[in-house]
Order: structure tokens, then C-alpha cells, then sequence
């Protein structure tokens, strides 16, 4: 019988506790022994649930217990996940995490910790909630030389688009429906103006490229921009709009990284994502293009990435599973301005057709009625952004975002 501890009894770590015993009988097969909840760290009152005898208040009661041999933080942030992440590896426990901002944020350090303590530290929650992402980038495209990932990361950004394009919502409405629904984050700025997307694509690009990439050092836009015009003119140009990460090797060997609203084609297969459902395209030098689809966030799926971290952090007890990377600082992340893409462009004046052929020269637009809207050739971010500077002078820019 293997003792754990779960800190935080939120949606995830409350999905934890239950999930761990709904299945206590496959989750005993699979790990060769029963592992039980001993304790529930949280700060608020539990007295009426029916696991009210397992809750403590002070992390000291299990960073002192040496029963405890798998501490799991679904706290989410960084106060106090950090100190208590830390605090459990220096005393010998292995920790499995959903916490995306600590890992993102933190992760070179607490990985290097495990590394001298000879200890795991899991989080195959971190990204994409209940799909498998974290694992086969480090393990079963271990052979690849990986050189590009993006995909839709975000669940309650995917539902807000999928509500305007599907039901003709605003970005508001759409908003509410995804709170009510428990998808948007605790504070709903991190999942529309692209925080947590960002984090994701840190984590994943960090993984992938073996040096960390941090969130700040990444250019992030949300979807609060994002109009039905935009939704309408997407889809009469053959695409739907889709918020992704994407990372991506220099040809110097940097990592571009961002995030933002893209135009993506509707023969792509991360255009049929839809809902709260997060895709994941990873290109490896020998498998091609492999994509990972599957519930992006909720209870039970985040539940069962989480619980599948505890199994195997029992199982690999002092004998460390290879999930690492070295840090590093802003040296490593390519300047965006030689990023090359298509980017599509709503403006709004007199002679706007004219002034757009003119400046972008090589473009297509789409017909339209009521708006001017056009695709551009592929073009360097920086070439980019001077004729839209130039445009500007003599239009008004409704909107802009990349095309996939
Ligand atoms: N708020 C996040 C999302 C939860 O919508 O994807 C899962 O990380």
C-alpha cells in the first residue's frame, strides 16, 4: 500500500480523490499495489465531506509524514504551489502536478531538484487536460528530431469560437455560457487573452527543444478581438478561427513561440477541434506530423492524467522517469520578427481595396459584401508590420491574425 497526499480540492484535485476511488481496483492492478489518500491539504472548510478525516490545514503534516511517498498539487498559481512543490521534493516525496503556470514558470528549477533528490516531478495534466501529450513527446517520439508543434490548447477559448461560428454568438455571450459551463479559469483573462495557451506552448516547446522557454518572453494574444465579421469573413475564405500555440525551430537553432488567433483552413485537422476539445499537432523529422485529440479540460479528464502521473510515480519510486530540460534565458527565443506567415486583414476606408493592393501587393481578397478583407502572401513578421503601419496611415485597421 503505497500513501499519498492531494493538495487542493478544487475541481481537479476533488476529480483526483473521487477518480482514485471509483477505479481503486484498476489504479491497484496497474500500480502492483493499492495506493490510498491519507491526507487533503486545503484551507477551507470540508467538515461535511465524506472524506472529512483526511483534511489538514498545515503542509507540515505531510512533508514531516514518511508514509507519504507521492504528493499531488492541483492548487493551480504559484502561492503557495511553490513553496509546497519545493518543500515536498528537498524531503524525499516525488510530486505530480495539473498546475500548467508552475511548471511553465518554475519548472527548470523544480525538474533540477528532482533530478539531485532522484525523484519524479510529473505533469502530464499540465497541457491538454485528460490527452496524452507530455509522455509521448519525451518517451515515444524520443527517436524524432521534433521541429514544429501547435494546436488548440485552450478548451474555453475553443468553445467561445466554436459558439460564434456554430451559433452566431457574440464573444461575450459566448463568454458566459463557458463560465456557467465551469470551463473559463478562476479569473477568465488567462484563458481569453491567451495566459494559459502561453503556458502550455512553454511547456510543450520546453520539452520538446530541451531548453526552458518562458512565458514571458512570449508574444500572447487572446481572442477578446475577435469579431463575428471576422468569424463570417474566415469562413468565406474556407477557414475557421482558432486560438493556437505554436512553436516552431529557427533555422540557428532558436525557438519561435506565440500565441494567437489564426485563420485556420477547414481541411486541417485542427479545424474540426471543436468545443472544450484541445488538438495537438507534433512534427517529428521521422514520424511526419502526429496528432493528439481529446478532452483539453474538466474534472475526470484532468483527474485521469493526474492519476495516471500517481501510478506511475508509485511505480518509478527512486528510479526516475527521463522528463527534463535545462534552463535557460532569452538567448534561446527567435525573434518573431523573422517569423514567416499569411496573414488575413480587415480594414475599413475610402479606396480600401486600392490602398490594400497597392501597399500588401501580392493578396487575395474576400468577397464580401458589407466588409474589405484580404489574404496576404507569406511575409516576414517585420515586412508584415510595416505595410500595416503604412496602411494604417491611410485606412482604419479593423483586425488582423495569422493564417495557418
Ligand atoms: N481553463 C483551461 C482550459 C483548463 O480552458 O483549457 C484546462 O487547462
Amino acid at each position: 500500500m503505497k500513501k499519498i497526499a492531494v493538495l487542493g480540492y478544487g475541481t481537479v484535485g476533488s476529480g483526483v480523490v473521487e477518480l482514485m476511488e471509483i477505479n481503486a481496483k484498476t489504479i491497484a492492478e496497474n500500480a502492483a499495489e493499492p495506493i490510498e489518500v491519507k491526507y487533503i491539504l486545503d484551507i477551507r472548510d470540508f467538515s461535511n465531506d465524506k472524506n472529512a478525516d483526511k483534511f489538514v490545514k498545515d503542509f507540515a503534516v505531510i512533508e514531516n509524514d514518511p508514509e507519504i511517498c507521492v504528493v499531488v498539487e492541483t492548487i493551480g498559481g504559484t502561492n503557495p504551489a511553490y513553496d509546497f512543490t519545493k518543500r515536498a521534493l528537498l524531503s524525499g516525496k516525488n510530486v505530480v502536478t495539473s498546475n500548467k503556470e508552475l511548471v511553465a514558470t518554475h519548472g527548470a528549477e523544480l525538474l533540477s531538484i528532482a533530478r539531485e533528490k532522484n525523484l519524479n516531478y510529473l505533469f502530464e495534466a499540465s497541457v491538454g487536460g485528460g490527452i496524452p501529450i507530455i509522455r509521448p513527446i519525451a518517451q515515444c517520439l524520443a527517436a524524432n528530431k521534433i521541429d514544429e508543434i501547435y494546436g488548440i490548447l485552450n478548451g474555453t477559448t475553443n468553445y467561445i469560437l466554436t459558439r460564434m461560428i456554430k451559433a452566431g454568438l457574440t464573444f461575450e455571450k459566448a463568454l458566459s455560457e463557458a463560465q456557467e459551463l465551469g470551463y473559463a479559469e478562476r479569473d477568465p483573462s488567462a484563458d481569453i487573452e491567451g495566459h494559459d495557451a502561453c503556458r502550455k506552448i512553454c511547456i510543450l516547446a520546453s520539452l520538446a527543444f530541451g531548453r526552458h522557454i518562458y512565458p514571458k518572453y512570449i508574444k500572447t494574444e487572446g481572442i477578446t478581438k475577435v469579431t463575428l465579421d471576422d468569424v463570417r469573413l474566415a469562413g468565406k475564405a474556407g477557414c475557421v478561427i482558432r486560438l493556437l500555440g505554436r512553436t516552431k525551430l529557427s533555422d540557428d537553432g532558436k525557438v519561435f513561440a506565440y500565441v494567437g488567433p489564426h485563420l485556420v483552413p477547414k481541411d486541417s485537422p485542427i479545424a474540426s477541434v471543436e468545443d472544450v476539445f484541445n488538438g495537438i499537432m507534433v512534427h517529428g523529422n521521422m514520424i511526419g506530423n502526429a496528432m493528439f485529440y481529446g478532452p483539453g479540460a474538466g474534472k475526470y479528464p484532468t483527474a485521469s492524467a493526474v492519476s495516471a502521473d500517481i501510478i506511475d510515480a508509485v511505480k518509478h519510486i527512486r528510479a526516475r522517469k527521463y522528463l527534463d530540460w535545462d534552463d535557460a534565458g532569452e538567448e534561446i527565443v527567435a525573434d518573431m520578427s523573422g517569423f514567416e506567415s499569411k496573414y488575413y486583414v480587415r480594414i475599413l476606408g475610402e479606396n480600401a481595396r486600392s490602398i490594400a493592393a497597392q501597399i500588401f501587393e501580392d493578396i487575395e481578397f474576400i468577397e464580401d459584401d458589407e466588409a474589405v478583407a484580404f489574404i496576404t502572401a507569406r511575409i516576414m513578421e517585420k515586412d508584415f508590420e510595416e505595410k500595416l503601419d503604412a496602411a494604417s496611415q491611410k485606412c482604419n485597421i479593423l483586425s488582423h491574425m495569422r493564417v495557418l
